[in-house]
């Protein structure tokens, strides 16, 4: 099994003016590829501070992250979707090529694929206002797929949603992360957001 990054002792600690608070102790963990991994726990335990960290967000306190190769794509999407509500559908999800000044025609074309298989195709040139809460969610998703990353972080991608929108997208984005190969970490707080997945796609085990 190919390890695709490596996490050795992790640690966080933020400072302000008179006090510190350790956000991570100490974490080490591999994490293979096409792995799917789960964390979950409460509140204010750490969770976002260590997708922050991984992503390069955040610097670290102590520790070591080894990734497989010196070049690794990090793809991230947080619990709000953060769409831009002046750019289409479309328009949204090329940000991440634009970035990297890769929006080529063929590249688009694989966007806009991505779009149509995952039922967004009648939407793709609407705007985000348009669409449900669950399918700007699968939007986000595929935003962040679009640019090809190595690895996905999910930092609690449903827990904005409505209970039976959480239902049918847990299953969506599993169905999608595991289809396009991906590796992914995601983090919530909801243990029952976690169950959703536990019985198709075996968390913590390889999923292709
Ligand atoms: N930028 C920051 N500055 C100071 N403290 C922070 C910062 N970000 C997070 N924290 C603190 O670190 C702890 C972990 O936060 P966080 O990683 O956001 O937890 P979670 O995502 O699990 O809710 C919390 O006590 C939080 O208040
Ligand atoms: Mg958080």
């Amino acid at each position: 099994m190919n390890k695709i990054l490596k996490i050795i002792g992790l640690k966080k600690v933020y400072h302000d003016l008179n006090s510190e608070i350790e956000a991570i102790k100490d974490i080490t963990f591999d994490v293979n590829e096409n792995e799917f991994i789960s964390i979950v726990g409460p509140s204010g335990c750490g969770k976002s501070s260590f997708l922050s960290i991984l992503a390069e967000i955040e610097d670290k306190s102590a520790g070591e992250i080894v990734f497989n190769k010196k070049k690794i794509k990090i793809g991230y999407m947080l619990q709000k979707d953060s769409l831009f509500p002046w750019r289409t559908i479309l328009e949204n999800c090329l940000i991440g090529l634009e970035i990297e000044n890769k929006l080529t025609e063929e590249n688009k074309e694989k966007v806009i694929h991505l779009l149509e298989k995952y039922g967004l195709k009648d939407f793709i040139n609407k705007y985000p206002s348009s669409l449900s809460g669950g399918m700007r969610q699968r939007v986000a998703l595929i935003r962040t797929l679009a640019i090809n990353p190595d690895i996905l972080l999910l930092d609690e991608p449903l827990s904005a949603l409505d209970y039976q929108t959480r239902l049918a997208l847990s299953d969506d984005l599993a169905r999608i992360i595991k289809e396009e190969g991906k590796t992914a970490i995601m983090v919530t707080h909801d243990l029952g957001e976690l169950e959703f997945y536990k019985p198709k796609y075996k968390i913590n085990k390889k999923i292709r």
